[in-house]
């Protein structure tokens, strides 16, 4: 990336793991481009087939080739409606979430989401059950206990805003179990850690389950508003269930396809599974860094506090982009499209900044 004074940028942030094949992919401006001279946008009141074209290509790509596809604009209204069917379809109330998940900042999704501090005092509900994160126990005595009346677990396959925690394999497959038991929706947020980003299309992959529904969107447009959900075929929203004015819109599946086009042309889920591999190795050659994390390019790691100031440095004397997680947590979420020499680069700016910080106390001491 270049500002308005032409200096160039490393975004190992990726617009907040929005960026999946890279800023203005020539192939999604193009698809773009055209869309926008056909037409831009007309309501769900007629049938769309680029809808259907998206549908089927995610379908390929993700491997969920029998999930039905509803379209929407962003993370949070996924989850919501997320949330909204596994309710309809269970005629059930409760939800249970984990600990330090985000979920979005609309109704439902913010209750969800465990951070007071956003949720106003409308959204508050005792629908929501908050467990601790990967705790098999505390799960199934939750499921012993109130089984009978839980919709949906919802689960982030890697925690984003709550600083790059990886769910175990195991607690995905016990939440799959526990679902299918009590007849409860296993919705997986994908919003961050899907779409590629972990190295597999859908971080809940690795656990080798299919979750109920998937919620996606950051890197479903790359930077274009779109969001979606993947419906099991078990599970029949009724006809006007769930609705949408823009969802869907010609010139958003236009986006969205090109992107899809870009990661199978170019292999990028592969991709990040590599560079992501390569990253998470030599980071934890470092000194310094603390609890190495993540899979694919999503990568978490703890800073001590002699190098708090690390984040604003890399941006200021090296300009790298990078994320944070309140309260000492880089994150790395750049474009599936990263290249090895900009990996290296960035690795490159990392050690020097940890150089000069450690040069400066020496300094100053
Ligand atoms: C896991 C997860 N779910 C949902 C959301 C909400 O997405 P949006 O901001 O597009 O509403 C986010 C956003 O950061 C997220 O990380």
């Amino acid at each position: 990336m270049w500002d308005e004074k032409g200096t160039q940028y490393l975004d190992m942030y990726g617009g907040h793991a929005v960026i999946s094949i890279g800023h203005t992919h020539p192939h999604w401006v193009k698809r773009i481009e055209e869309q926008l001279e056909k037409i831009a946008f007309y309501s769900n009141s007629v049938i769309i087939p680029i809808q259907k074209e998206l549908a089927e290509k995610l379908g390929k790509l993700s491997g969920k080739e029998d999930y039905q596809l509803f379209l929407c604009n962003s993370g949070a209204e996924a989850n919501e409606n997320a949330l909204k069917l596994a309710s309809f379809h269970t005629g059930r109330k409760k939800i249970v979430a984990f600990k330090k998940s985000f979920h979005g900042r609309t109704s439902l999704a913010v209750a969800a989401t465990d951070n007071p501090s956003i949720v106003a005092p409308v959204n508050e509900t005792d629908n929501i059950i908050f467990l601790p994160f990967n705790d098999e126990q505390a799960l199934k005595e939750c499921f012993a206990k109130q089984g009978e009346e839980i919709a949906a677990v919802i689960i982030e396959g890697i925690q984003g805003v709550g600083g790059i925690r990886v769910a175990n394999e195991s607690f995905l497959q016990l939440i799959r179990t526990l679902c299918d038991t009590h007849g409860a929706v296993y919705i997986a947020d994908s919003v961050q850690c899907g779409y590629g980003r972990s190295g597999k299309f859908f971080s809940h992959d690795y656990a080798g389950v299919n979750a109920d529904i998937y919620t996606m969107a950051k890197g479903m447009g790359n930077g274009f508003p779109i969001g979606g959900i993947l419906i099991a075929p078990h599970i029949q929203p009724k006809y006007g269930m769930l609705g949408t004015t823009f969802g869907g819109n010609q010139l958003a599946c236009a986006a969205a396809l090109a992107v899809l086009e870009v990661m199978e042309k170019e292999n990028l889920v592969e991709a990040a599974a590599q560079t992501g591999h390569y990253l998470l190795d030599s980071l934890s050659k470092i000194e310094g860094l603390q609890n190495i994390r993540g899979k694919g390019l999503m990568i978490g790691f703890d800073l001590p506090e002699e190098l708090k100031d690390l984040r604003k440095k890399l941006l200021d004397d090296h300009k790298v982009f990078t994320g944070e997680a309140k309260p000492n947590v880089i994150r790395l979420l750049p474009s599936l499209a990263v290249s090895k020499e900009q990996a290296d680069a960035f690795l490159e700016a990392l050690k020097e900044t940890i150089a000069e910080i450690r040069k400066g106390e020496t300094v100053e001491a």
